[in-house]
């Protein structure tokens, strides 16, 4: 036992590499994925995004899991630790906690939006002999529906505080040891599904044909934000996950297959959801509604429709609620670490404000967007150019060699370090002053 045992450990490896995926894994993946490939355009889009996730999102993965992993710290903490109480690196930390707060208000309204489907599936107003226009429908009749909205954005952050308040282990890491391989196993259904329609060849040429037309500084600047916002990055989620590994955790293997994990269940998303949009004409740039308004139409095609209907959006919602308790962990982590609250009264009370601040995206869309632009386009990729720069640049290298982990340990960690040190944080630079107008590329 250690003088931090106290703040609790994973059960086991696999433990962690279920639960940091359960963090990645979620709306960013089925929801967001296809909606901004389908407003972007396709496959340029898809092949930026990919490129982000290598060059970008796997390093900042293995520099927030180092991060935590060395301290023990939540984000603040550990920049506090590595740095002393004074250092302003700790502004890095306490954007992470703001972004929290931002991206868990609008999160909790989408995961909402799953319930909300979850109940019209289970009444039967999903069904067999429904038409394309009808269910189309029903996701314009809860976006109209402010009061809709805001109850199911209720009770979906009553149970992410019930589970937060619970713990590290017995709360998060039971949740997802179940549901992940649970929703890969319909997706894997629906996709087998997507196959049989007649738009399937047309809809992977969406995904994977690349026209370069389509590009411009807010498309790569959106590929970059979500390579972020899909893999938890650029807030210390990672580094306060990363903060529970034990000794022994081998970070470049882990880390590679949440990137894995994550990147591959959002490509086979967009193969379930854009074969549906050809086969039935539907529109494929229609914003954050596409999953509702194109996926039930397949369901009420299909016999037991209702069923399968029910089952999708409740496992989304439980992959959406694996993800949402990533994001308030933070916040309890930093007020129960750096301020001494006790960790039930910081999950309630935090819980009540991102409630409070989740109303107005529930009734406006543009709330909605600008909190969604805020974090994904400003918020997320400072926070991972704060971490990039930190952990390439001003890490003590001493402090990193024992932690990184694993038999191939010293090459592999000399290739992130160059990529860590000179494409990341050049990266992301770039990226941000293009689209601010700094610079013109
Ligand atoms: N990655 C999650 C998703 O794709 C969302 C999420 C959870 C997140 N924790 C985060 C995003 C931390 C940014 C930072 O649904």
């Amino acid at each position: 036992m250690n003088a931090t045992s106290n703040r609790g450990m994973w059960g086991s490896r696999l433990g962690f590499v279920l639960a940091a995926s359960g963090s990645a894994v979620g709306l960013g993946n089925i929801w967001k994925f296809p909606y901004i490939t389908g407003e972007y355009g396709g496959g340029a889009f898809v092949l930026i995004y990919l490129f982000c996730i290598l060059l970008v999102g796997l390093p900042i993965m293995y520099a927030e899991l180092l991060m935590g992993k060395v301290t023990q710290k939540d984000p603040v903490g550990a920049f506090k630790y590595l740095q002393g109480t004074n250092s302003s690196w700790q502004i890095v930390g306490w954007m992470g906690v703001i972004s929290a707060f931002v991206i868990l208000s609008f999160y909790s309204v989408v995961a909402g939006w799953s319930m909300a489907f979850v109940a019209r599936s289970a009444v039967g107003a999903i069904n067999y002999d429904m038409g394309v226009e009808a269910v189309k429908g029903l996701f314009t009749a809860l976006y109209e529906d402010p009061f809709e909205q805001i109850f199911w954005h209720l009770m979906f952050m009553i149970m992410v505080v019930g589970i937060v308040s619970g713990g590290v282990k017995k709360g998060i890491e039971r949740w997802s040891e179940i549901l992940m391989p649970g929703l890969i196993l319909l997706l894997l259904v629906l996709m087998g599904f997507a196959m049989t329609l007649e738009g399937f060849r047309e809809g992977v040429r969406f995904m994977f044909s690349a026209d370069f037309s389509q590009v411009t500084p807010p498309a790569v600047l959106e590929a970059l934000g979500h390579s972020f916002f899909t893999l938890s990055l650029g807030m210390g989620a990672m580094i306060t996950y990363g903060s529970y590994l034990p000794e022994d955790a081998n970070i470049p293997r882990g880390g590679m297959w949440i990137v894995i994990l994550d990147t591959g269940i959002a490509l086979l998303a967009g193969l379930i959801i854009f074969p549906i949009v050809f086969t039935f004409d539907l529109e494929s740039g229609a914003g954050p509604g596409l999953i509702f308004s194109t996926l039930p139409v397949a369901f009420a095609q299909l016999p037991a429709g209702g069923i399968l209907s029910a089952a999708f959006f409740v496992l989304l919602g439980f992959a959406a609620l694996s993800s949402a308790i990533s994001l308030l962990e933070v916040a309890v982590a930093f007020f129960h670490d750096e301020l001494g609250w006790d960790r039930r009264l910081a999950a309630v009370g935090l819980g009540a404000v991102v409630f409070l601040l989740g109303i107005p995206s529930a009734a406006y869309g543009q709330f909605f967007d600008f909190m969604d632009n805020l974090s994904t386009n400003y918020l997320l990729p400072l926070g991972g150019l704060g971490v990039s720069v930190y952990a390439g640049w001003v890490m003590d290298r001493e402090d990193m060699n024992g932690a990184f982990g694993g038999k191939l340990g010293d090459n592999v960690m000399r290739i992130w370090l160059l990529i860590i040190k000179f494409v990341t944080p050049f990266l992301v630079l770039l990226v941000f002053l293009n689209k601010i107008g700094v610079i013109k590329v």
